[in-house]
């Protein structure tokens, strides 16, 4: 069946993987290969564009060979090859996009443009057999987003964050408490000796709409350690940790909740980075089987960044030769359930070689 070679480098992974149909909708994943530059970040506490962009341009020709080689395929072999297009940084989105087209277009095979964050809705495909409609939590470094899905590649967005990205919000938390980068699995550590009811942390719903707002909850962390440090008090960094992972664990788990019961949809799939968060998957796993919804989860390799969900995203709009030209350009934003796959479509593979 058809195989897929597909580029990720919107953040601070170089990722890639060859993955191979094996049925509508399964997967057999050939290979993954996942480059992180968490090491070269740490030191800024977050992370810097134009530092990621150089390291996606060192890494991304081994990254591909090594996927290449392990799933024992050549470049003739392939059906298409996919990348992530947006959302992301605009200079890392560019490394891998313009690596992704000289490839196409030596190999003569379709270019498959893929948005980010259906990618990690897509992620769910591969370890499960997900029913639909279902509706799907993202929460990643860049987005929160509650999207239904009524077709395995349709994506309505339901609700998104109004500021801060949960995972961001993690991040930001766990630079003010010191506790080092990435943020999600440094405030997890430190939550595990923490007492989640220490503090009370605002869980913000608004009046009007489903939509997340993160920065309030980032802000009265801050805040109390402020009052500690004017006090001469210590804060407990622990109990920190765990009431703030708490009180977004339980906002993103019952706000999805919510939405789910008035669509009347019981399939939930957790998707994005923060569906690393042990808290999070298990709330949220146990607030469907109080409300009779089948819970999907992936493992964590497929939760975070990776290639895997940009091929398994790309296999549907293969299916509809929805494919771009080389003049196929990144994006740094576009919500999703707001991506047109190709504006012009390029029927043949020979069209997108003659460009
Ligand atoms: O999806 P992802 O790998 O990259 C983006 O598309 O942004 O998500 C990265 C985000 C970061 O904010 C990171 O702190 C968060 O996911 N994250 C976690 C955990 N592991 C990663 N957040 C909470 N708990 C975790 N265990
Ligand atoms: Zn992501």
């Amino acid at each position: 069946m058809a195989i897929i070679l597909a580029i990720e480098t919107s953040c601070d992974e170089t990722a890639a993987a060859v993955v191979e149909r094996a049925g509508e909708n399964k997967f057999e994943v050939r290979s993954s290969i996942v480059a992180s530059q968490i090491d070269l970040h740490r030191k800024y506490g977050g992370v810097v564009p134009e530092v990621a962009s150089r390291a996606h341009v060192e890494n991304i020709q081994l990254v591909t060979a090594e996927a290449m080689s392990e799933a024992k395929v050549s470049i003739r072999e392939l059906d298409a090859i996919a990348v992530t297009c947006t959302p992301g940084l605009i200079g890392a989105l560019l490394v891998g996009l313009n690596y992704a087209k000289a490839l196409a277009f030596t190999a003569g095979v379709p270019l498959i443009p893929v948005h980010h964050i259906e990618g990690h809705i897509c992620a769910s495909y591969v370890e499960n057999a997900v029913k639909l409609p279902f509706i799907s939590l993202v929460a990643s470094g860049g987005h929160s987003a509650v999207v239904l899905s009524k077709e395995y590649d349709d994506f309505v967005l339901l609700a998104q964050t109004r500021d801060d990205a949960a995972g961001e919000a993690f991040d930001k938390v766990a630079r003010a408490l010191d506790i080092g980068y990435p943020g999600g699995p440094a405030i997890e550590k430190a939550a595990k000796e923490g007492n989640d009811k220490a503090y009370t942390f605002p869980q913000v719903k608004l009046d009007d709409s489903d939509d997340f707002s993160f920065s309030g909850v980032k802000t009265a962390v801050i805040n109390t350690l402020q009052k500690a440090k004017n006090t001469g008090e210590n804060a407990n960094v622990a109990d920190i940790a765990a009431s703030f992972q708490y009180a977004v664990c339980e906002t993103l788990s019952e706000r999805t909740i919510g939405i789910a019961k008035k669509r009347d949809v019981n399939q939930i799939v957790l998707a994005g980075g923060v569906a690393a968060n042990k808290l999070l998957r298990a709330m949220l796993e146990k607030k469907c089987a109080q409300n009779n919804f089948n819970f999907f989860v992936s493992s964590i390799k497929y939760c975070t960044d990776n290639a895997v969900m940009i091929a398994v995203r790309a296999f549907f709009s293969f299916d509809k030769n929805q494919f771009a030209g080389l003049d196929l350009n990144a994006r740094a934003s576009c919500k999703v359930g707001h991506f047109t796959p190709v504006e012009k479509p390029v029927e043949t593979v020979e069209k997108v070689c003659d460009k």
